[in-house]
């Protein structure tokens, strides 16, 4: 008999390549997958997908997902919000889910887990201890949830895998595009002047570009790294998981049609705290600590320990989100 596998967060950019590749895999019988917004299994063609709505921060509405499952995937997390609202989602919400988890257990963290210090090794092992970085809430609960997950878990016995994704990114995983610091503006903007605005010389978007190298995932290699974990043939543990290659923000600023301007890697820093030192500022603001310090991960352990094989450099990853975000 198959597999039964919980899914938390199913309808996100990793969740739906995730389930998709669920789906396509034999010896997954059943998935159960639990979000807040309606959503339909059938439009995406799955057959073995059941869904329910529900909040993670509802331990009875986790118990129901969980229940009879050999395999719980949690990716439901508040990324872009407010510090408050992700530490009761983040963290209440993951709790519910790690102590109910029957079973195996598949957690995707993030690069971001190990924080921004000047002091990190590049290219980050899992060896390192992943801080976070205090400043940052998304970092700092990344971190706190890793903490999390060991201290519910630990003595156990379940088998748990910790997955940390670079930027995840793709045709249908758009985040790092959606929030570039024009977008709000250019939602708001008819197409047609938009169309003419681009045409404009000097009147491009400009990226400045402090020179810091990132990697980025596809969603659908970050999907293949989920079910090999989730199928637990490979050793329980944590594993960095990034695409071949490594972009900078001039890489990013050609794929968008706009200029990047280099600036001094300092002045990034100088921002980064003075935003912290100024209350009320948007928590989105504090995404700038991500661009203070490259934060590359060596794949070795993914690869030799998971067997896993990412199919799409970063370069290719990025063209693809680029022409996915332009097609609207
Ligand atoms: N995207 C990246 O670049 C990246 C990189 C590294 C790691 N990760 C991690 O990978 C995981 C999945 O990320 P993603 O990119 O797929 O995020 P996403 O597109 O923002 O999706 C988040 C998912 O969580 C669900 N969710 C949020 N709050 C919930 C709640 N209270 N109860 C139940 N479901 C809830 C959302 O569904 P509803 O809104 O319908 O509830 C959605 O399905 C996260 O842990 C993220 O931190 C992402």
């Amino acid at each position: 008999m198959g597999l039964t596998v919980a899914v938390t967060g199913p309808t996100g950019e990793i969740g739906t390549a995730v389930v998709g590749a669920l789906e396509r895999d034999p010896r997954v019988d059943r998935i159960v997958g639990m979000a807040r917004r309606p959503f339909d299994p059938a439009a995406h063609g799955w057959h073995r997908t059941e869904y329910r709505r529900g909040d993670v921060l509802d331990r009875a509405a986790v118990d129901g997902l969980v229940a009879g499952a050999d395999v719980v995937v949690h990716l439901a997390f508040m990324i872009m919000g407010s510090r408050a609202e992700g530490e009761r989602v983040n963290l209440a919400g993951s709790r519910n889910v790690f102590a109910a988890a029957p079973g195996r257990l598949v957690y995707t963290s993030s690069v971001a887990a190990y924080g921004y210090h000047a002091d990190n090794p590049s290219p980050l092992t899992e060896d390192v201890p992943a801080r976070g970085s205090s400043e940052h809430y998304y970092s700092a609960q990344k971190a706190a949830c890793e903490r999390l997950l060991h201290d519910v878990t630990k003595g156990a016995g379940r088998p748990v895998y910790v997955l940390r994704p670079s930027i995840v990114a793709g045709p249908d995983a758009t985040i790092l595009l959606r929030n570039l610091p024009w977008e709000p503006v250019a939602a708001r903007t008819p197409e047609p002047l938009r169309r003419l605005l681009g045409a404009v010389p000097g009147l491009r978007p400009v990226l400045p570009d402090p020179g810091t190298r990132f990697q980025l995932v596809h969603h659908d290699d970050v999907a293949a790294a989920v079910v090999l974990a989730a199928l637990g043939d490979a050793p329980p543990g944590a594993y960095n998981l990034a695409g071949d290659g490594d972009i900078g923000m001039a890489d990013l600023a050609a794929a968008v049609g706009a200029h990047a301007v280099p600036i001094p890697a300092e002045l990034v820093g100088l921002t980064a705290e003075l935003i912290d030192f100024l209350p009320y500022l948007p928590a989105k603001l504090e995404w700038i600590h991500a661009a203070r310090h490259p934060m590359l991960m060596d794949t070795g352990k993914a690869r030799r320990d998971l067997g896993w094989t990412p199919r799409h450099t970063a370069a290719a990853t990025l063209a693809a989100m680029a022409a996915a975000h332009r097609a609207g």
